[in-house]
Order: C-alpha cells, then structure tokens, then sequence
C-alpha cells in the first residue's frame, strides 16, 4: 500500500520548479504544496484539455489529476460487457506525460451507472455485477494509480439505519458487506493502489454533520477491525461560502480521531460553493476564500493529510452540462481560476494555506 513518500512520488517532479518559475509570473498550487510535501492537484475532463489556455493553467498549477466524470461507470461500461477505458486513459497520457499524478475516482457508487446495472443487481444479487468491474478498471489502471475511491458515498447522516448506510440499491441488495466485498477486489487486483473511502458531510459543524462524523468514524473503525484494506478517508471538501462557519475544534478532533485509526486522508473534492450570499463577485470571493482558509488551517494542520484537490481548476468550465449546482442569476465562482483563468483570492488563500502547513 503507498505510503505519503509514495504519493508524493506520484505527482509531480522536479521539472514542476523550473517549469513554475520559467512558465508563470509565480509558483502555482503545486509548487507551494510540494514545499511542504504535500500535492496539489484538481479534477478535470478530457474536453477540457483541448483548450490551450486552460492547459497551461494545469500543468502551472496542478501535479495530480482526477477525472470529473469520465472514469464513472456510466461512461466506462456504458453498455454491459464493453469497456470504453478511451477517456480516462487520454487522462492518464495527460497525467504521465507531464509528470502528475493521477487517482481514480470511482468503482462503486449509487449515482453516475448505466441504466443497465441497478435492474441487473436487483434481479440477479450477483456480486460479480461489482467484483468483475472492480478488477476491470483495477487491472487496466495498475501502477498509474496514486489512489482511488473504491466506495463513493455509502453513508447519510440523514440515513434512518443506525449504522448511518445509505440505502442505496447496492445496500439493498447485498447488504453492508458490499463495501468489504469492493475494496477487498480493488486490493486483490491492485495491491499497491491506496485504497480510498470517500465521502462528504464531516466538514461542518451542524447537528447533522456532528452525525456524520460519528457514523463514519464507527463506519471505519469496524471496516478497519474486519480488516477491509482501507488506506485512507476522502474527504470531499465542498464547502459553502455563506454557510455556517466551519467549526474547527470538531473538525480537528475527527481529522485526529481518522489518523488515531490509521488512515491517511485525502482532500478529494474541495470547492466553495457560493450561492445564497450576496451578487457581488468581490463579496462572493472574499467569503470563498474565508472558508477555505478556515476548512486548510486546520486540515493541513492536522499532520494526516497527504494532498488536497480541488474539484475543477477554474470556473471557466463550471456551467458545462452536468453540473447540478447551476446557479440561477450568476455564474458560480467555486474555483482557484476565474473564467478568464485569473487567480482569485481563494487560489491566494490556498497557497497562505500551503505556505503555512
Ligand atoms: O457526457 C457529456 C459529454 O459528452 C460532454 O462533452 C461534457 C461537456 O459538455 O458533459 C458531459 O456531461 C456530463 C458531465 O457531468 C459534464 O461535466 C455527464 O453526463 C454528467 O454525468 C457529469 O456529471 C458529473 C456528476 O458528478 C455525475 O458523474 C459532474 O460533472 C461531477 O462534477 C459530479 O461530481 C460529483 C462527484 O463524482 C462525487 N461528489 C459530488 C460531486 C459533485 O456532484
């Protein structure tokens, strides 16, 4: 199983330094990062490497990569039987041929399938409908993974089970041992990729995400004792710049309580959303890069997190269809880049943020 060195290995290499600094007007995302043994990097999407400007951006920015969409069943295994890898691996050629990173995201999910899959897992109850997949994609990425998240999303603090599962149509029918079932698989097919379980809801600090917390540490904790080869928790990250300030003491004591199981912890996801505020970009960007700032302190100070991605780059290319969190009446400014490629005050937050770990 990697480890942080292993990781770190997998982004970028020393190339990134001359190339920040020969490239750019300053360092990007990565080289602040790299300073401190830490990676850097953000989810993108093959359209989006056909434009040139944003290209630069990426390789200035960014040592690690993770396809938006592209690796989901929906579009790997579209139709049952055929693997369509064509995408994803145009994302790795990207990822290997300037010198990033890459992790997987994701095997086993309740969103994002063919149509075909739930009606066949409901009639069949067949786990090879998942263990097959699992090996497929495991075998076709093997040694190009830094880490991938085996299992997206299993828990709900709005769950009504005690065990906090989400009652998807994997729990239903193959009940909780699915997880075990899909990361055991992912292990056998690829033993050196770290392991990710990832989710969201344990950043904030409302009742509900008090609930999150709980149920995932339990959730883990049991995994971990049944000896489910899980390396590490993803924390997705999505934040909301006109939510409820993050409340750092619960957030440090669950960032510790992770690493007291010993798990590493990925942020996988990051953005800010900004809706609910107020229509004034410079007031929107302030409050992004505010919470940002709050949620980084305290997770790259908690000694467990090996990188942090960001969920896109810029937010040139955050109304693109599929993007459920469209906002009505503005254009939303979750990213470290504007539409113009711009840095914004987050990207500056994240790199005080890095600069301070
Ligand atoms: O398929 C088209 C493609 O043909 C077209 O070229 C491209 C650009 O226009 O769009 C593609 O459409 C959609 C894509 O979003 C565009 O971003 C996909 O059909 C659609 O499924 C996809 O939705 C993604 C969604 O997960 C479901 O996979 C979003 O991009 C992605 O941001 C979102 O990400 C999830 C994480 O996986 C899990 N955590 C929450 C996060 C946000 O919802």
């Amino acid at each position: 199983m990697l480890t942080r060195r292993s990781l770190i290995k997998f982004a970028a290499a020393a190339p990134f330094a001359t190339a920040a600094f020969a490239a750019a007007p300053s360092p990007g995302l990565a080289a602040h990062a790299r300073a401190k043994n830490l990676v850097y990097g953000c989810a993108t999407s093959t359209y989006q490497l056909k434009d040139p400007l944003f290209v630069a951006a990426l390789k200035r920015e960014a040592a690690m990569l993770v396809p938006e969409y592209e690796m989901k069943r929906d579009k790997i295994e579209a139709a049952r039987g055929q693997y369509d890898f064509s995408a994803t691996d145009a994302l790795a050629g990207f990822a290997r041929d300037n010198e990033m990173g890459l992790r997987g995201h994701t095997l086993v999910w309740h969103a994002a399938n063919p149509p075909w899959l739930e009606q066949a897992v409901t009639a069949t109850r067949n786990e090879r409908l998942f263990t097959d997949y699992v090996t497929a994609v495991m075998t076709h990425y093997r040694g190009r993974l830094s880490s991938i998240d085996v299992v997206n999303e299993a828990l709900l603090a709005a769950s009504p089970r005690q065990d906090g599962l989400r009652e998807s149509f994997w729990l239903k029918a193959f009940g909780p041992g699915y997880i075990d079932t899909a990361f055991h698989a992912a292990h056998q097919a690829e033993p050196s990729c770290l392991l990710v379980y990832n989710d969201w809801g344990c950043e904030a600090g409302a009742p509900k995400n008090d609930r999150m917390r709980a149920i995932t540490l339990d959730f883990l904790s049991k995994a971990l004792a049944r000896k489910v080869p899980i390396g590490a928790y993803g924390m997705q990250g999505h934040l909301g710049a006109f939510d409820p300030p993050i409340d750092q003491k619960k957030l440090r004591q669950f960032l510790d309580d992770i690493r007291a199981l010993g798990l590493r912890v990925i942020v996988t996801e990051h953005d800010v959303h900004d809706d609910g505020g107020s229509s004034d970009n410079a007031v929107r960007d302030r409050a992004v890069a505010d919470a940002s700032a709050r949620f980084l302190d305290v997770v790259l100070g908690s000694n467990a997190v090996d990188a942090v991605l960001t969920w896109g780059l810029s937010d040139k290319y955050l109304d693109a269809p599929g993007w459920s969190e469209r906002l009505a009446g503005y254009e939303p400014r979750f990213l470290p880049l504007d539409r113009t490629l711009q840095r914004k005050p987050l990207w500056q937050a994240m790199a005080n943020a890095f600069d301070r770990a």
